[in-house]
């Protein structure tokens, strides 16, 4: 069967305002297509997606098998081998590469396995735990400075406020966060579809800046030891093997970016679904028994994170269409979580919801490794905005990105 060809226009303002009318067009005429602009094959259904997500015969990468400078079959290549070869996207790019280079990410087998169990134990549910009285104390604080006003939630309270937490989390002191903001800002325009030169240059500088200054933090740490993840990422030890610097620095980068942005445009987009659906405290209250329901169905309903890209490792077929080796495919997050074979009246907010199985935190060996972290911050914020009874100023403008998918601002007043 010949695969479908259509086009996702992710460039086009109206398309990004509302992807999910285009999604539930594409999604009831076939499971994939060919977009011969985007040069891509999209993946449509939450049944596919899922597979995708949670198949080995679909990778971050395909540079592991192509490129790779060692034994791929071996299966205990060590943590500290040199790692894959550099991919064309990173070819004028040297800073960026480097802080990508061990991007858990972008790595694959037993790489991954061991670079994720090593972080994971830097990242166990109890230290995470331990910073809900700072999350409580952080939030109530931002809010608190906003009384009687109008405010922008994005700025004046979901930037700071994430920041500061994984700041916290990691070590990083309160006076570094507003460079770390704008580094992180600058990074990821690298992922959308499409990036301009000077997009890409700023993204090298600020990638080589960042990659000095975690050095130079992950060697006062080693001196200097603190009760924190730069610390513990310093200390963790597998069978002897322990972290390089070099796949620390790429940790700590990604656990900044990847903690941040992510979790700012789930508090504005969710934020945004409550106001424009009119619901009250005291109405989520009724319909759902717990702030995680919650988190939950508006993460699924508006994911701040539309589409990821996989490499298919072997010859394989989705739905029948036949898929060769080497394709690159992009499951599309935002239209596999409004699958009506798989949520009913997916448009609707529900916290009632039974089914929770959407596909914003990702599946598979790449499941999101801080969802325990961002459940918890999002909890404890929508509890927050909800009982202050906020109302929107104006109608709120879109990045204007598809990949990433934000607010630029979001005015409220109290
Ligand atoms: C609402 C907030 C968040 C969302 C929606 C989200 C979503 C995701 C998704 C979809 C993936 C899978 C990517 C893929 O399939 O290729 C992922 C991976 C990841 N996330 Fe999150 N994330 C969030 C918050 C966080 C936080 C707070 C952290 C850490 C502080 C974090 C760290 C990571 C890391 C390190 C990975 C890579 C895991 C791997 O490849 O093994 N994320 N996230």
């Amino acid at each position: 069967m010949n695969i479908p060809e259509l086009h996702l226009p992710t460039l086009d303002q109206d398309f990004i305002k509302d992807p999910y009318s285009t999604f539930e067009e594409y999604r009831s005429k076939t499971p994939i297509f060919w977009d011969e602009i985007n040069n891509l094959l999209f993946v449509t259904r939450h049944k596919d997606v899922r597979n995708i997500q949670t198949s080995k015969m679909f990778g971050t990468t395909h540079s592991h098998i192509e490129n790779f400078e060692g034994d791929v079959e071996s299966s205990n290549v060590p943590l500290t081998y040199v790692g894959y070869k550099r991919s064309e996207k990173y070819e004028s790019y040297d800073y960026f590469w480097k802080s990508e280079q061990f991007s858990l990410l972008n790595l694959e087998g037993t790489m991954h396995k061991e670079l994720r169990g090593l972080v994971a134990k830097a990242f166990l549910p109890r230290s995470v735990q331990k910073l809900v009285p700072f999350m409580e104390k952080k939030s109530k604080e931002l809010l608190s400075n906003t009384n009687g006003s109008n405010f922008d939630l994005l700025k004046d309270y979901a930037q700071p406020y994430s920041i500061s937490i994984i700041g916290e989390l990691l070590g990083v002191p309160a006076s570094d966060h507003a460079k770390f903001l704008d580094w992180s800002h600058k990074i990821v325009k690298m992922y959308d579809f499409k990036v301009d030169d000077v997009d890409a240059m700023n993204a090298e500088n600020a990638a080589k800046d960042f990659f000095d200054y975690a050095q130079d933090l992950l060697n006062r740490r080693r001196i200097d030891p603190q009760d924190d993840m730069i610390t513990r990422l310093s200390q963790v030890s597998e069978n002897d093997v322990r972290l390089t610097d070099h796949q620390i620095i790429c940790t700590i980068i990604l656990l900044l970016n990847a903690g941040h942005e992510a979790t700012v445009n789930t508090l504005g987009n969710g934020f945004y679904g409550l106001l424009s659906n009119e619901k009250t405290y005291e109405e989520v209250s009724e319909e759902s028994s717990t702030m995680t329901d919650v988190v939950e169905e508006l993460i699924r309903w508006d994911s701040p994170l539309q589409f990821f890209q996989r490499y298919v490792l072997e010859d394989t077929e989705i739905e029948n269409f036949k898929i060769p080796k080497g394709s690159k495919v992009a499951i599309l997050l935002g239209s596999a979580n409004r699958d009506p074979a798989v949520f009913e009246n997916p448009s609707e907010l529900n916290f009632n919801r039974e089914n929770k199985d959407h596909s914003s935190w990702g599946g598979g060996i790449h499941f999101c490794i801080g969802a325990h972290l961002a459940r918890l911050e999002l909890e404890v914020s929508f509890e927050h905005l909800l009982k202050k009874n906020l109302l929107l100023k104006t109608e709120p403008e879109r990045t204007g990105a598809f990949g990433i998918r934000g607010y630029e601002n979001l005015l409220v007043t109290t």
